[in-house]
């Protein structure tokens, strides 16, 4: 019985030690764990992040908005010619454009993590 209550301190002290390196956002209620394109959680779905903050301007449909970069698959997101980060999450950020529903931090956290991951396509981490 002794052990379970050392095993939980220690998750209970592992889980609140793990730090991120951007501590300037907000990070309470924000789970960042787990992040992919695609997610059975959408929580943890990149897509639909993108689904609700971009696609107004980054569909087929919708680039008379004046963008021509299309984001409806991963491998259009996960272009190499522009740099996410900076455009999404870093101190210039200037997507979403000025103007339209801008992301959350926690949002920003969940980006930042998924980049740092190597952009995990789905739950497996493909
Ligand atoms: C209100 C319209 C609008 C929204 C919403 C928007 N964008 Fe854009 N985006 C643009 C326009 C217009 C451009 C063309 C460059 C410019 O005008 O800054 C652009 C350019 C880009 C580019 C190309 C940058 C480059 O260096 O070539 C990427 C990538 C991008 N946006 C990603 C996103 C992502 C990801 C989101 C959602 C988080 C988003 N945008 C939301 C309008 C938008």
């Amino acid at each position: 019985m002794k052990h379970i209550f050392y095993f939980l301190f220690l998750i209970l002290f592992v889980t609140c030690t793990i730090d991120n390196e951007y501590d300037y956002f907000n990070q309470h209620d924000c789970d960042t764990i787990g992040i992919s394109y695609v997610n059975s959680n959408l929580d943890k779905s990149i897509q639909a992040i993108i689904n609700s903050k971009c696609l107004s301007c980054h569909s087929e449909l919708n680039m008379a908005q004046g963008s021509f970069v299309v984001l409806e698959t991963y491998e259009q997101l996960t272009n190499s010619s522009y740099d996410l980060y900076d455009l999404l999450v870093g101190p210039n950020a200037s997507m979403p454009k000025v103007g339209s529903p801008q992301l959350t931090d926690c949002e920003k956290l969940k980006i930042d993590n998924w980049i740092n991951n190597q952009y995990p396509y789905d739950e497996m981490g493909r």
